[in-house]
């Protein structure tokens, strides 16, 4: 049965190509609203793509970027497969560090360049390719399908709950399946159980009404260049610890278990500072570079603005200054706590005669799945079938907010699948996606609904 439907794709995989190549010429950047009409545009491809594929389909519009939601109902005793992924991308700057325009794709060494290659234009495509494909070649597929593509995801998934909450019932899945996450290593595919969810702030500090001359006013009013630097020294200690008061209380320890199956994994200092093009490790004693990045919560500066940082000098207090703030929790943190102890925090330690502003973005909270359920044994198995190498179980350190959504509101589990890898320069320049990952993906997900067709009602109770 797979059989066909992956000889199929194989003799496909050009016009594939074209396709996904036309998607990505879209630039649906959700963040920034000059690209507004281009979220329409890019909706609008992936409901074709949709119908295309079989599904029933349609645009919902939302607050924001508008929502593509697509059905199709074979057999009611099959399982139902929830399938999201996002067609947003991440703005493309600094556009002067990309060797070819970001929305011009285009193939170097076996890879496919572009901003949304594999975050998530590429791997989203993955799924909506293999559903074809067994459509055309069966006219039916091994489960029921709902397919949920949002165009908002990069900047935080804010108008989804509200979706999710009055439509519950038309997304009644068993268990849900995403493909935005890495694999492992090269040649080493991963299948995710855990991600870290994310607060996101923003503090300004302004003083006086105006810049001043620093020699006639110096020293005696509060510069909010200094007070930001010295609030934003004050958060992350030497020793790599967050030094908000009360701010590890609700964190999971890890146990002696996933430590050492952490310890498992393989891992070169070496290589890693290599991909990430650093000196040295840096982080909270006592911990490996894993346990750090997927399990330890973290409070990081993401950008300072203040004064003159123009050529040469200028000698002026500079009326405001402000920072943007993001913390990565770790499961059991609540994402509204830990933005009360940060502001709390910063505010206290503001110096008198500055005014103090903090603003909240979007949080989600972290999860962990029990890698153990018969829907991870059968990914586990479609995944070798086409990778010809079987997964490891691996968390991330990245934020998916729609997981803990679909746990909370739908009550599923998550399976996610990623194809892509770490060093795909997701959200740099130079954004790419292996070809090989892309058609070893698709043959994968190909696999994945006769895998998960096979699950029988029984497994999952047990
Ligand atoms: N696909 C990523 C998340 C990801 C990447 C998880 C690699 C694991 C490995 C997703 O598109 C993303 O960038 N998420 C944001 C979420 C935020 C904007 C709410 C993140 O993690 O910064
Ligand atoms: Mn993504
Ligand atoms: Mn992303």
């Amino acid at each position: 049965m797979t059989r066909d439907v992956l000889d199929y794709l194989d003799r496909h995989q050009s016009e594939t190509l074209d396709e996904l190549f036309r998607f990505l010429r879209i630039p649906s950047v959700s963040a920034d609203s000059a690209h507004k009409a281009d979220m329409q545009r890019c909706a609008e491809f992936v409901l074709n793509s949709m119908q295309k594929a079989g599904l029933t389909a349609e645009i919902i519009p939302t607050n924001g970027h508008p929502l593509v939601y697509g059905e199709t109902t074979q057999d009611p005793a099959k399982p139902t497969i929830l399938v999201y992924g996002h067609y947003d991308v991440q703005p493309p700057d600094p556009l002067d560090l990309w060797t070819t325009q970001p929305f011009e794709p285009e193939v170097r060494d076996g890879k496919i360049f572009a901003r949304g290659a594999t975050d998530d234009k590429g791997q989203v495509f993955t799924h909506l390719k293999s559903i074809e494909a067994w459509n055309r070649i069966h006219g039916s597929l091994p489960v029921n399908i709902k397919f949920l593509i949002e165009g908002e995801e990069e900047v935080g998934s804010d108008n989804l709950e509200r979706f999710l909450k009055a439509n519950s019932d038309r997304l009644k899945a068993d268990v849900a399946v995403i493909s935005d996450t890495s694999q492992y290593g090269d040649g080493i595919p991963a299948i995710t159980y855990g991600l870290r969810g994310i607060v996101a702030a923003e503090v300004r500090l302004i003083g006086p009404e105006k810049d001043l001359h620093s020699g006639v006013y110096g020293g005696s009013v509060a510069n909010p260049a200094n007070a930001i630097a010295a609030l934003m020294g004050s958060l992350v200690g030497c020793d790599g610890r967050v030094q908000i008061p009360g701010f590890y209380d609700d964190v999971a320890e890890l146990t002696d278990q996933e430590k050492s199956q952490f310890a498992e994994l393989p891992f070169s200092e070496s290589g890693f500072l290599k991909e990430v093009g650093s000196g040295a490790l840096f982080g909270e004693e006592g911990r490996s570079t894993l346990e750090r990045r997927w399990a330890r919560p973290t409070c990081d500066i993401n950008g300072i603005v203040s004064g003159y940082t123009g050529e040469g000098p200028k000698t002026i207090i500079p009326s405001k200054a402000m920072a943007k703030i993001t913390c990565r929790l770790v499961p059991n943190q609540n994402p509204d706590r830990v933005l009360d102890a940060l502001e709390a925090f910063l505010r206290d330690r503001c110096p008198a005669g500055l005014k103090f502003e903090f603003r909240r973005f979007h949080g989600c909270e972290a999860f962990a799945f029990d890698p153990t359920s018969p829907w991870i044994t059968a990914a586990g198995e479609a995944i070798e079938e086409a990778f010809g190498q079987s997964p490891v179980f691996i968390r991330e350190g990245g934020s998916i907010p729609v997981v803990s959504s679909f746990q909370q509101i739908l009550g599923i589990d998550t399976l996610l699948l990623g194809w892509g890898r770490n060093t795909d320069n997701l959200h740099s320049p130079n954004e790419h996606f292996h070809l090989q990952d892309f058609r070893n993906g698709i043959r994968a997900s190909a696999c994945l609904w006769q895998k998960l067709g096979n699950v029988q009602a029984w497994q999952v109770q047990a």
